[in-house]
């Protein structure tokens, strides 16, 4: 559900459509004083509501957390009868979703996304969980909300640079998929990043329905859905190598640029595609290459060790044109590239 001020209308959507007796708001303690508090305020008008707040952060994304949370709820005496609202961006949903479906063996939820990122991409999906010293989103589960609402209106907080990387999943989703998408997403950068409601309205509304899309047809990840990861097996590693210093739209911007250049050099992506994607993404601010302090010797011992690797051989999702992903002879929608290849895509 999409639209301009749902917020206000939170108790009613949630009795119609995730009736609880008690209602926990999980989210950050950059999102609580924001809207977390006011939320719960107004669901007390309809059950019991508790807020449960962690700190922001992708690196307050572990067990730790969770465990903190779920401690939190069973001394509240949240039961069976009780729902969970994630309201934040993505560390919020991961998080607030893996409890939801683990607490007391699973218990409904819905997705409250507050960054564009959450709204585009996080939210959609059905994927929870936390990050381990190991890597990223090693530990979790496959859980669907009941509802996602999305309200553009908490989007006037959100600082310029998230906007940015946001819009790096929406390019991502016209370059694989779409390209009248594509010359849109690019031709809407300045409304966009003046936070225009009207063109965020369109970007949401477009995104949604082609991650929806994509993962309807798979939604454990077999096939198709490998598409989505198109500029993240690099994106993954540079936000291990960098320490999650750089936001995850702009590693996946950076793993965009460089995977398409790996394939360019394989004869897999139209040259002409290249320098279109780099167009795009510096448009909206975006970076194009790794930092200086990322080597490449370092990103691809990553690389490994990413769980979205079989057989200790790096996979990519390679892009075909603008709006057309390669797919192998095979079928397959991912494949192997020689080191020195991806050496040469993500030199910085
Ligand atoms: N489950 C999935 O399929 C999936 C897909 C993509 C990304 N992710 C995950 O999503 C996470 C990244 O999500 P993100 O970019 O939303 O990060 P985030 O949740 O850390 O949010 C970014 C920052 O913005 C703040 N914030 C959130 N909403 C705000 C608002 N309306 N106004 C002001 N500040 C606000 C947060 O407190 C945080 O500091 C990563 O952990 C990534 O792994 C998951
Ligand atoms: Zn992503």
């Amino acid at each position: 559900m999409l639209g301009d001020g749902l917020l206000a209308h939170l108790p009613q959507l949630l009795s119609r459509h995730c009736p609880a007796e008690h209602y926990a708001v999980i989210t950050d303690s950059t999102v609580a004083p924001l809207y977390g508090e006011a939320a719960a305020a107004a669901l007390r008008g309809v059950a019991r509501a508790t807020v449960v707040t962690f700190p922001s952060g992708e690196w307050n994304k572990t067990r730790e957390t969770w465990a903190g949370i779920t401690d939190r709820l069973l001394a509240a005496g949240v039961g069976r009868d009780g729902a969970i609202v994630a309201l934040g961006g993505g560390v919020v949903g991961d998080l607030a979703g893996f409890v939801a479906a683990s607490y007391l063996r699973g218990i409904p939820y819905i997705q409250v996304p507050t960054t564009l990122l959450a709204m585009i991409d996080s939210s959609i999906g059905g994927k929870t969980g936390v990050d381990t010293p190991a890597g990223k989103n090693l530990v979790g589960a496959f859980y669907q909300p009941r509802l996602v609402i999305a309200d553009l209106a908490t989007l006037a907080t959100l600082p310029p640079n998230h906007l940015a990387a946001g819009m790096a999943e929406a390019i991502k989703h016209g370059a694989i998929a779409d390209r009248v998408y594509y010359q849109r997403v690019h031709a809407l950068a300045p409304r966009v990043l003046s936070g225009d409601r009207g063109a965020l309205h369109e970007v949401v509304e477009r995104s949604v329905t082609i991650k929806a899309g994509v993962v309807g047809e798979d939604e454990r990840e077999r096939g198709r859905r490998a598409i989505l990861n198109f500029g993240h097996t690099i994106a993954h590693a540079l936000e291990a190598v960098t320490g999650y210093t750089l936001l995850h739209g702009e590693a996946v911007a950076i793993g965009m640029a460089a995977e398409a250049r790996l394939g360019r050099a394989l004869g897999i992506t139209a040259p002409e595609a290249v320098p279109t994607l780099l167009r795009t993404l510096e448009t909206y601010g975006l970076p194009t290459r790794s930092p200086a302090d990322a080597d490449a010797g370092r990103l691809l011992e990553s690389m490994r060790h990413d769980k979205k690797t079989r057989e200790a051989s790096v996979r990519f999702a390679l892009l075909k044109t603008i709006g057309e992903m390669h797919r192998e002879p095979t079928g397959e929608w991912t494949r192997t590239a020689p080191e020195n290849a991806i050496r040469a895509a993500i030199e910085p």
